[in-house]
C-alpha cells in the first residue's frame, strides 16, 4: 500500500519533472509510490499535501529541537531580517551568539558556518594544518557530510565490501570521488578500544585527527562504551592528534552542551548544526583557542559567503537563549524515557527480543536480539525487516519515525504527554499487525 495520498502523488509527479528523483536530497527519496509531500509543521506535528497529521520523529533529521515553527525562533528571525541579511561584515548578533554556543559548551572561539558539512569540512583542515598531518581516523558507519573526505563507510555500507570487522575496508559511498584520497582514511570499529590503541600507535606520526561522532547518530544512537572516550583523548593528548567531536546531531541535544557536557569530556574542535537553530541553516565549528587560532587570514582558510547570515544567527540566538533559560533537555529527556520504556515493554509483550539504543532525545532500538549493539556490524544483525514493518505501520497511522531503524526517533520540547500516549497506543497496533501478516 503506497503512503501517497492523491495530493501527494500529484505533487510528486511534478517534483520528479524538475528535480532528479523528486527529492532535494538522496536521502529524503522513499521510492515512487511512498515519497511524500509535506506542507506544514507545527510543534511536534507535520501535515502531508492531502492533510494528513503525523507525530513527527524523524524531525528533519534531527534539527527541530523545540518544536516546527517555534513562535519565538520565527518572530526574533523576523524581526532580524528587518533591517538586512547579509553584510561581510561583524555583526553584534553574530558575537551574541558565538558566546552564547562558548557559554553553553565550553569552547573558547567559534566560526560560523551554514551546514553541518560545511562544519566537518573545515574542521578537517584546521586539523591537518594544526598538525601538519593529512590522514584521519573515522568511524565505520559514521557519518559526517557530503564532502569527499569523509563519504566512506558510512552507515549504508554493503556488507559484501565492507571486509573483516576489526579493519574495515574505506568504502567510497558515491561514485565520483577521487579513488585515491581514500589513502586519508583510516577506518575503525566503533567502541573498540584494543584496535584503536594499536591503529593509533602504529599511524600516530601521520595523522592530523580522530574525528568522530561520539554517539552514534546515524546507525541507531550507539553510545560509547565506558572507556572508550577517554581513551581517545589520552591517546590524542599522547600523540599530538586532534580530537575533533563531530555534534551536528548530538550537540544541544543531548544536553544544553551536548555531547562534551554529557560526558564530561572536552574535544579539541567540536562541530555544530541542526539543534543549533531548530531548523534554520546555521552551523559552527568550535574548539579550543590553540586549535581554532589554527585559523588564520592568508594561512589557513575558513570563509563563506552567507556565513553568520542574519536568518541562521537569529534563529541560532532565539534558540540557544530558550535552551539557556528553559527546562527543553529536562521536558524531551521525560518523553523520551517515556517512550522508550513504553516500546520496550509491547516488544516484551509480544515476545520479540529487542535492545533500546541511544539517549532519550534520540532513541532508536534493535529487533531479533537483546543484545545492545555495540557497533554498525552489531546493528546490522538485526531484523531490519519487521523494524521496517512496523515503522510503515505506524506512519500509514500518523506516527512517523525513518523507516530505517540505523536513524534515531528525535525527540523536540513540544511532544506532549498526549503525542506520548498516542504514540505507544499506535506503536502497540503496529506491532501487533507487523506479527499478524508476516
Ligand atoms: C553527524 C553528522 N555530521 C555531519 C552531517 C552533515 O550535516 P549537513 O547535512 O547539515 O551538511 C550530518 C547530517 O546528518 C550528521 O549527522
Amino acid at each position: 500500500m503506497s503512503l501517497q495520498g492523491q495530493q501527494s502523488k500529484t505533487w510528486f509527479q511534478r517534483a520528479k519533472k524538475v528535480i532528479p528523483f523528486g527529492v532535494n536530497s538522496n536521502f529524503r527519496y522513499w521510492g515512487d509510490d511512498d515519497t511524500l509531500i509535506i506542507t506544514r509543521g507545527k510543534g511536534a506535528h507535520i501535515w502531508d499535501a492531502d492533510g494528513k497529521r503525523y507525530i513527527d520523529y524523524r524531525l528533519a533529521f534531527g534539527p527541530i529541537i523545540l518544536g516546527h515553527a517555534d513562535e519565538r525562533v520565527n518572530a526574533r528571525v523576523a524581526e532580524v531580517i528587518e533591517n538586512g541579511t547579509l553584510f561581510a561584515l561583524t555583526t553584534p548578533l553574530e558575537v551574541q551568539v558565538a558566546e552564547r554556543v562558548a557559554r553553553l559548551t565550553g569552547v573558547d572561539k567559534v566560526r560560523l558556518a551554514n551546514t553541518g558539512t560545511e562544519a566537518t569540512m573545515h574542521a578537517l583542515r584546521i586539523a591537518r594544518a594544526h598538525t601538519g598531518r593529512e590522514k584521519f581516523i573515522k568511524f565505520e558507519g559514521q557519518y559526517h557530510g557530503m564532502h569527499d573526505y569523509v563519504l566512506f563507510s558510512t552507515a549504508s555500507t554493503p556488507i559484501e565490501q565492507a571486509g573483516p570487522p576489526h579493519a574495515p575496508r574505506n568504502v567510497a559511498m558515491s561514485k565520483g570521488i577521487p579513488k585515491h584520497i581514500t589513502q586519508y582514511v583510516i577506518n575503525l570499529p566503533y567502541n573498540d578500544l584494543e584496535v584503536l590503541e594499536e591503529t593509533v600507535e602504529k599511524h600516530a606520526h601521520e595523522l592530523a585527527a580522530i574525528f568522530l561522532e561520539p554517539v552514534m547518530g546515524n546507525v541507531a544512537g550507539i553510545m560509547p562504551r565506558p572507556g572508550f572516550l577517554q581513551k581517545m583523548r589520552s591517546l590524542c593528548d599522547r600523540y599530538g592528534i586532534v580530537l575533533v567531536f563531530d555534534e551536528v546531531k548530538t550537540g544541544f541535544r543531548l544536553a544544553p552542551g551536548g555531547a562534551q557536557q554529557y560526558f564530561g569530556i572536552q574535544a579539541d574542535l567540536v562541530t555544530y548544526a541542526k539543534a543549533m537553530g531548530n531548523g534554520f541553516p546555521v552551523a559552527a565549528i568550535g574548539g579550543k583557542e590553540e586549535f581554532m587560532m589554527t585559523i588564520e587570514p592568508g594561512v589557513v582558510s575558513h570563509g563563506g559567503t552567507y556565513t553568520a547570515n542574519a536568518v541562521g544567527v537569529a534563529a541560532a540566538d532565539a534558540t540557544l537563549a530558550i535552551i539557556e533559560t528553559e527546562p527543553v533537555h529536562k521536558t524531551i529527556e521525560a518523553r523520551g524515557r517515556a517512550l522508550m520504556d513504553g516500546i520496550s515493554e509491547i516488544l516484551a509483550r509480544h515476545s520479540i527480543p529487542h535492545a533500546m539504543t541511544g539517549h532519550p532525545s534520540m532513541f532508536a532500538y534493535i529487533l531479533g536480539t537483546d543484545t545492545p549493539p555495540l557497533n554498525l556490524r552489531d546493528y546490522n544483525q538485526g531484523n531490519a525487516d519487521l523494524y521496517e514493518k512496523i515503522s510503515l505501520r505506524l506512519i500509514q497511522n500518523g506516527v512517523f519515525p525513518e523507516t530505517d531503524g540505523r536513524e534515531p526517533w528525535f525527540l523536540c520540547a513540544a511532544l506532549s504527554e498526549a503525542d506520548v500516549a498516542e504514540t505507544l497506543t499506535k506503536f502497540e497496533t503496529a506491532v501487533r499487525s507487523s506479527l499478524e501478516h508476516k
